[in-house]
């Protein structure tokens, strides 16, 4: 399966979810992470961390139509589960990758403006359905704060509204066990305490039994 982690905003915790996903369905079955973003966190990330799983930085001309899709059809030969993490410009690369992608997952943060950002996005996957109609594509709430449920309501009326793609029930809270243990090289899966994992764990199934796979 080849799935997509993005956005068009920074910050909105794509490397995050990206790294957390990779691991968890790198205990089933082979797994690698590619990171595409500029910002290379991943990469700064993967350097500290002992990985349980592939990990590829690529860098890439978004101009080009096929370099990075080829090298995603590549790594399909080889891995179970191929996880790209990148910036979601329109771009040829960008569009190249949606046309062979299974799922896409796009985080977003809890405040109006960051989900009217994702409007541009959307059409983009109106264009790209036309070409690749088996795509799923999902918006998952990230840093939800627990103290203002009127507010997360707004925006996911706001999210449930945005065509061909799913709103997940289930959101991340706004948890310091992601900055704290990002700073040391793990995951909130390496965690004695298990909310935000079970937490993470739920958000994992929520994408996988939608369309069931084996992992
Ligand atoms: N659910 C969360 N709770 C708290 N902090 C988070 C959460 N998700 C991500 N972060 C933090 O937000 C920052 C940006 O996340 P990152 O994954 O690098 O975003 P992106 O890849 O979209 O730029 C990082 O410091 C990360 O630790
Ligand atoms: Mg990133």
């Amino acid at each position: 399966m080849f799935y997509i982690i993005a956005s068009p905003q920074s910050g909105v915790g794509k490397t995050t979810l990206a790294i957390h996903f990779t691991e968890t369905l790198a205990k089933e079955a082979s797994t690698i992470l590619v990171d595409a973003e500029i910002q290379q966190t991943s990469f700064q990330w993967s350097q500290r961390y002992a990985r349980d799983f592939a990990y590829e930085h690529l860098v890439f001309d978004p101009k080009d139509h096929n370099q990075l899709s080829k090298r995603i059809e590549q790594l399909k030969q080889h891995y179970r589960h191929v996880i790209l993490d990148i910036s979601a410009q329109d771009s040829p690369a960008f569009r190249s990758v949606l046309m062979i992608a299974d799922k896409l997952i796009v985080p977003t943060v809890p405040n109006q403006p960051d989900a009217e950002a994702l409007k541009d996005m959307a059409h983009l996957m109106v264009a790209v359905k036309q070409y690749n109609p088996e795509l799923k594509a999902y918006l998952l709430i990230n840093k939800a704060p627990d103290h203002d449920p009127v507010a997360l309501e707004e925006i996911q009326t706001l999210l449930s509204y945005i065509p061909d793609a799913k709103l997940l029930d289930m959101v991340l809270r706004d948890r310091q066990e992601y900055r704290d243990t990002l700073a040391d090289g793990k995951t909130v899966l390496s965690l004695v305490n298990p909310i935000a994992k079970d937490e993470f764990a739920a958000v994992v199934a929520e994408v996988l039994n939608d369309h069931p796979t084996v992992l």
